[in-house]
């Protein structure tokens, strides 16, 4: 009897050890315990003229919050966010997505918006992916992309957020399915160091930091089963339905299949007007934002794009969506292959 009880002890002991190490080598414990996260500060961001005017800037031209964090127009030109409710929030209409995924209103109204969240709140949820309520912001928010953010232009940023108007607009919260829900928790690293600026004197790099705020890389790569596919960046796949219609992110690397007949030229018309020569792009490729961009910043992310290696991936809206054995996904000429 007692032996038999001390094989049992051993058996679950082993059982459990085997359990732990697959949990430390899978998922990680992350999604048990919670996410990194570290505690508040009390710091506050200056409201200069020069942070109200970068951060406007970054915000219209490149950085989406607003494009984000409001309702659209999808029949207007560009699909534009709605004037009279900038930044007061939307139930995203992405298809697809596990569960309801809320952008939140940002404006600084205090009850249904931020204006009771302090500046580290937000520089918090902007570059660590922790929102005001502790909670781990679903990655759709690109915190994986603003933990690049600058101080300055982050400063800058929550400066010029807290200026829009406030608007009252009350919201259902985040639903996240399980397990997304727990396996997210892995996501948000705390921002300890600073964050100096890229060196904006030299094209390449100013452009590669343009186009991480941007966020071009989570549209414009594959997306299988809610994970971007870096492998494969620039390559195009990740096919996105809502109102806007049903379209995919084409491939944007010098490969044949897909941009190497661009110039400088074309590139800043394209960014400027949404049309590639006669044909019109879908309003959700944010073109609306970049062309508010200088022609400097433009010309920049120009100077990086065409730094990126060329991959083979056919991606076309002109042709119906079938399976690509390429990305794993669905889209237009993925059966060409
Ligand atoms: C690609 C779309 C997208 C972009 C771009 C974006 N956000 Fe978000 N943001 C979201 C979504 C969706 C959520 C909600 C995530 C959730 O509920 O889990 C969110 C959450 C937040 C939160 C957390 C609110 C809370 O509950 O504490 C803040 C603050 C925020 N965003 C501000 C910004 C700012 C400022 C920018 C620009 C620097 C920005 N967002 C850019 C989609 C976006
Ligand atoms: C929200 C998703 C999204 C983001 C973010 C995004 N794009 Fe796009 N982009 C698209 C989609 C979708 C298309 C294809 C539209 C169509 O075919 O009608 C597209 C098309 C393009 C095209 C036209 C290619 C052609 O067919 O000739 C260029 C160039 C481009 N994007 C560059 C960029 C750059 C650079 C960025 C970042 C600064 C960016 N995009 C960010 C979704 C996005």
């Amino acid at each position: 009897m007692r032996k038999a009880l001390r094989i049992g002890g051993v058996v679950i002991l082993g059982l459990l050890l085997v359990l732990v190490v697959a949990i430390s080598l899978t998922i990680g414990w992350r999604p048990f315990i919670g996410p990194r996260t570290r505690p508040l500060t009390g710091r506050k961001f200056e409201a200069t003229p020069e942070r109200l005017a970068r951060g406007k800037y970054l915000v219209e031209g490149d950085i989406g919050c607003l494009d984000c964090h409001s309702e659209h127009d999808w029949n207007g030109p560009g699909g534009p966010p709605i004037e009279a409710k900038l930044g007061a929030g939307d139930v995203f209409p992405l298809e697809g997505l596990p569960g309801r995924i809320v952008a939140p209103n940002i404006t600084p109204d205090p009850e249904t918006g931020a204006g009771n969240w302090s500046d580290d709140t937000l520089a918090r949820a902007i570059r660590e992916g922790i929102g005001h309520d502790g909670r781990t912001l679903f990655p759709l928010m690109p915190y994986e992309q603003f933990r690049a953010m600058s101080d300055e232009d982050l400063a800058a940023v929550i400066v010029y957020v807290r200026s829009i108007p406030p608007l009252r607009n009350p919201l259902p919260k985040t639903e996240i399915i399980f397990p997304v829900k727990y396996l997210i928790r892995s996501v948000p690293q705390p921002v300890t160091a600073p964050v100096p600026p890229p060196d904006f004197s030299n094209p390449v790099q100013r452009g590669e930091y343009l186009v991480r705020m941007a966020d071009c890389v989570t549209c414009h790569s594959p997306m299988v089963k809610g994970q971007t596919n870096f492998a494969m960046a620039f390559s195009g796949g990740f096919r996105l339905i809502g109102p806007w219609g049903d379209v995919t992110a084409v491939n944007i690397t010098p490969d044949p299949s897909g941009i190497p007949y661009y110039d400088e030229q074309l590139f800043l018309q394209v960014m400027r007007t949404g049309y590639v020569k006669a044909r019109k792009l879908n309003p959700i490729m944010p073109w609306n934002n970049f062309r508010h961009l200088s022609d400097d910043d433009l010309k920049a992310m120009f100077a990086y794009l065409k730094t990126f290696p060329p991959i083979k991936h056919r991606v076309d809206n002109g042709e119906p969506p079938t399976p690509c054995r390429l990305c794993g996904g669905v889209h237009g000429a993925g059966d060409r292959n």
